[in-house]
């Protein structure tokens, strides 16, 4: 499925729709470039979840837990583990049954993404609008974007 968001404010609400609709345990895997609006994305989806701490990226942290909302969110950012091979026990983490899984540069673990991984690829097409691809094995987590 392809969509074009125009603004931050349809991006925003792609997040709370994902927070208000998807099932526990799902692993969302957000691909795009640097600036793209992964952890924006993020930010809207920790709101929707009732998250009241700032979501930063973590690419200096690789994962944060945030347990404070509705359901907890599993953020993710991958990029560092790019070539590193070794098994930090993030698969404890992700697909976490009772909350979500949000993962940045998911390409640097693809060995650890389940089969009914949510793709969210975004591209950049214009300063404030982006183009936006989703596909997943399971057609259930298609239809919450509908
Ligand atoms: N429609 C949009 N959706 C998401 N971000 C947008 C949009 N338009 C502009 N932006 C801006 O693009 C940047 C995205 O940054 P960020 O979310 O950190 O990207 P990434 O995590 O993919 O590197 C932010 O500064 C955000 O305000
Ligand atoms: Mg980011």
């Amino acid at each position: 499925m392809e969509f074009d968001v125009f603004n931050c404010e349809q991006m925003h609400e792609l997040g709370l729709k994902l927070a208000s609709e998807l099932p526990s345990g799902t692993v969302v895997a957000l691909q795009g470039d640097l600036g793209a609006g992964k952890t924006t994305l993020v930010r809207s989806v920790a709101k929707g979840l009732g998250i009241e701490e700032v979501v930063q990226s973590p690419t200096f942290n690789i994962m944060k837990l945030y347990l404070k909302g509705n359901r907890p969110l599993i953020h993710i950012d991958a990029y560092r583990l790019a070539d590193l091979n070794t098994d930090i026990g993030l698969d404890e983490y992700i697909g976490y049954e009772t909350g979500l899984t949000m993962i940045e540069w998911p390409e640097f673990i693809s060995n650890l993404l389940p089969k009914n991984t949510l793709y969210i690829e975004i591209s950049i097409t214009g300063e404030s609008s982006r183009h936006i691809k989703v596909y997943s094995n399971d057609s259930k987590l298609l239809e919450v974007i509908k």
